[in-house]
């Protein structure tokens, strides 16, 4: 279990003091489960300790939604998710006295970055794990940050200024309410949906905010089967749809799933409709879990593999059972379904409590959504990929959006054809001269020596290009017409970095 981390702490109060200081606050943010869970967080905190502030959100923040801040007339901006990747930018901004930047990111900071020069000093009030020796990629996300900032703001603003220690002494949510602690659950659903959790949890950092969960009652820990849906799938499609570790005659089999439901001794429907896991008993749940490794095993699964079918799970213990906000896994694709197609206003109702209106669109976008991509990963893994000597390549065109065209690649990975010994890399249309390039790694490979994140910044500057991200899954935007003279450049320092 991780203890304090002094630094980033003490940076966060930096922030927060700042923060406070401001009559009014912009707080703008990225487009995904972690930008909106950032958000969320952020727009509590400034609320409780009664900032004024304006939300907005941008697919991408360039140059040109940096200047369109700028030309706002606030004069302090909160960035959430994103704005490491862009100091240079920002920090031009700074200096001409458009805004001061506030930064919870935790992306490749711009200022060192590659193997470059700096661009710029870094500005004063940014924090960013990787900035005190914590992996961005793997031990604190965006809504991380947002949450350690969170906890700083609530001190500052109670005057208290020192940090409060989490007693543990039970379940109060009243004073987990004014030092923050209860937005721990939002940091999750961030963490998660940035895929943080590996090995089947949450590591470093993050595990310290899960600790803090926990204390404050809005977070329930616990191994369990490590399925994507256990609270809203109905049994059958669970097991079907669960491809991460491929069960032979139940994994993408319909009628193979149902027969192994079939032959085990239980209630599977109640009042004509399939039970979910989340609705079992324990020990309804044990019947099931040990009769799926015992199947895995007697089909040969490697046992490395059916480790793989049990993880930590992250309960969102204020919600109702049996619905996709109750599981941090769910809950951010169903904030993933929401951001990526223009509706970040819904994702952010969601996040801030709305379980109306809000909820309901929420769960429409997540059908397209789910369709989506499902379409997509059927594409991909029909036409398959163009293999170069180090990684292997796809071009989307219109037919996948530009802003799910990362996941597909990544959860396409490992399916037939598509091998998760080379980094894979999409293209997909973004305008009438730009493409949308988004890049995806395995752990294995970010610990031989991967790190995305540069090559996307390396090879689409050579192309007059720009891009960023984490070692392990990045993305750039490129001129088009540029797609082999990219390529060619990725492939290279790909094969640089794993050589
Ligand atoms: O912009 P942001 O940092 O929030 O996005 C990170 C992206 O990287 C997410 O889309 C996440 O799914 C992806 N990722 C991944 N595999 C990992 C870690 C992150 O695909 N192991
Ligand atoms: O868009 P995608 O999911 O592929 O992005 C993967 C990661 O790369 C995200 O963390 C995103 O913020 C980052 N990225 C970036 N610059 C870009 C495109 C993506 O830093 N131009
Ligand atoms: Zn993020």
């Amino acid at each position: 279990m991780a203890g304090p981390i002094p630094d980033l702490e003490e940076r966060a109060t930096r922030c927060a003091r700042r923060l406070c200081a401001a009559d009014r606050v912009l707080l703008a943010s990225h487009i995904d489960a972690d930008g909106l869970t950032s958000a969320a967080i952020a727009a509590k905190a400034l609320e409780r300790a009664g900032i004024p502030f304006e939300t907005v959100f941008e697919k991408q923040l360039d140059a040109d939604a940096i200047a369109a801040i700028a030309a706002t007339d606030y004069d302090t901006v909160y960035f959430t998710d994103f704005g490491s990747g862009q100091l240079d930018i920002i920090g031009d901004h700074e200096d001409a006295g458009d805004f001061t930047p506030v930064i919870a990111d935790h992306h490749q900071p711009a200022t060192i970055d590659g193997d470059g020069e700096p661009s710029r000093a870094d500005t004063e009030y940014h924090l960013n794990p990787l900035l005190f020796g914590i992996d961005g990629a793997a031990e604190l996300s965006g809504a991380g940050a947002s949450y350690v900032l969170a906890r700083a703001l609530a001190d500052v603003a109670d005057g208290s200024d020192a940090a409060v220690a989490a007693d543990g002494s039970g379940v109060d949510t009243a004073p987990a309410r004014s030092d923050n602690r209860d937005l721990a659950a939002l940091a999750v659903v961030g963490a998660v949906g940035d895929m943080q959790a590996s090995g089947g949890e949450l590591h470093g950092a993050n595990a310290k905010i899960v600790d803090e969960g926990v204390d404050a009652g809005v977070l329930e820990t616990g191994k369990d089967l490590a399925l994507y849906g256990k609270q809203t799938r109905p049994l059958p499609k669970l097991l079907e749809y669960a491809t991460d570790v491929h069960i032979p005659g139940i994994s993408n089999d319909e009628r193979g799933a149902l027969r192994f439901l079939d032959g085990l001794d239980l209630e599977l429907k109640r009042d004509g409709e399939w039970r979910r896991w989340s609705g079992l008993t324990n020990e309804e749940k044990r019947t099931v879990a040990s009769a799926l490794v015992k199947r895995a095993v007697s089909s040969g699964v490697p046992p490395k593999k059916i480790d793989q079918l049990v993880g930590t799970a992250y309960v969102l213990s204020e919600e109702p059972v049996g619905t996709e906000l109750r599981d941090a896994s769910e809950f951010s694709t169903l904030l993933n379904a929401t951001a990526r197609y223009e509706r970040a206003d819904v994702g952010l109702g969601v996040c801030l409590g709305d379980r109306g209106a809000a909820l309901e669109r929420a769960r429409t976008l997540l059908c397209d959504h789910r369709r989506n991509l499902s379409e997509g990963i059927d594409l991909v893994t029909r036409e398959g990929v163009t293999e170069e000597t180090n990684v292997q390549w796809f071009h989307a065109g219109d037919r996948i959006r530009e802003t799910i065209v990362g996941i597909v690649a990544g959860m396409a990975m490992g399916n037939e054809g598509i091998s998760r010994s080379k980094p894979i890399v999409a293209f997909a249309e973004k305008s009438e001269s730009e493409l949308k390039v988004s890049a995806r790694g395995t752990h294995g490979l970010v610990r031989r020596g991967l790190d995305l994140s540069a090559v996307m910044s390396e090879a689409s500057r050579a192309v007059e290009g720009d891009g960023g991200g984490h070692d392990v899954a990045a993305g750039a935007t490129v001129p088009k017409g540029k797609e082999t003279e990219f390529i060619e450049r990725v492939d290279e320092i790909v094969g640089e970095q794993l050589s």
